[in-house]
């Protein structure tokens, strides 16, 4: 048996399945808490963003992660939380990765689509956060680094 394959690696393998097997999916990216802002991981998607790093206080992202909760905006232009980032986005999601009362990080999802992310999109995304913070939790590159206790 090898080792376990590293938290970056596993983010990046599922940034990468998610894009391509949802059209609803435009972009995908993984970002960790790191001190008072969250740190771009791992994406996939047509093009880099500028938001490699997002300070807690900002966009979805940041009230996702100081919340701890799920942010599914229908329409992002009607969102005075969201923070631009891809002209074509009309939705986006963002799930926490979090585990025992600490919030490592999350998943961001954009969509081009108005309104994309369904109660079933949520609740899948939240199960694949659920391991993607088990495998956080164990991986000493991101307890090094990262995290945030709620
Ligand atoms: N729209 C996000 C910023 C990050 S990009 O979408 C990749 C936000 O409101 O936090």
């Amino acid at each position: 048996a090898g080792r376990q394959t590293r938290f970056r690696e596993l983010a990046q393998a599922v940034c990468s399945r998610l894009c391509r097997e949802f059209p609803h999916y435009s972009w995908v990216g993984v970002y960790l808490v790191e001190g008072d802002r969250l740190k771009l991981w791992a994406w996939d998607g047509p093009e880099p963003t500028q938001h490699v790093e997002i300070p807690l206080n900002a966009g979805l992202c940041g009230w996702a992660a100081s919340t701890g909760q799920v942010a599914n905006v229908p329409d992002v232009r009607k969102d005075p939380r969201y923070l631009q980032c891809f002209v074509s986005c009309r939705s986006e999601i963002v799930v926490p990765i979090a585990r025992d009362g600490k919030v490592y990080g999350e998943i961001d999802i954009d969509s081009d689509r108005l309104a994309a992310f369904s109660a079933d999109d949520e609740q899948f995304l939240k199960a694949v956060c659920a391991i993607l913070a088990e495998r956080a939790a164990a991986d000493a590159e991101v307890r090094a680094v990262g995290g945030r206790t709620t």
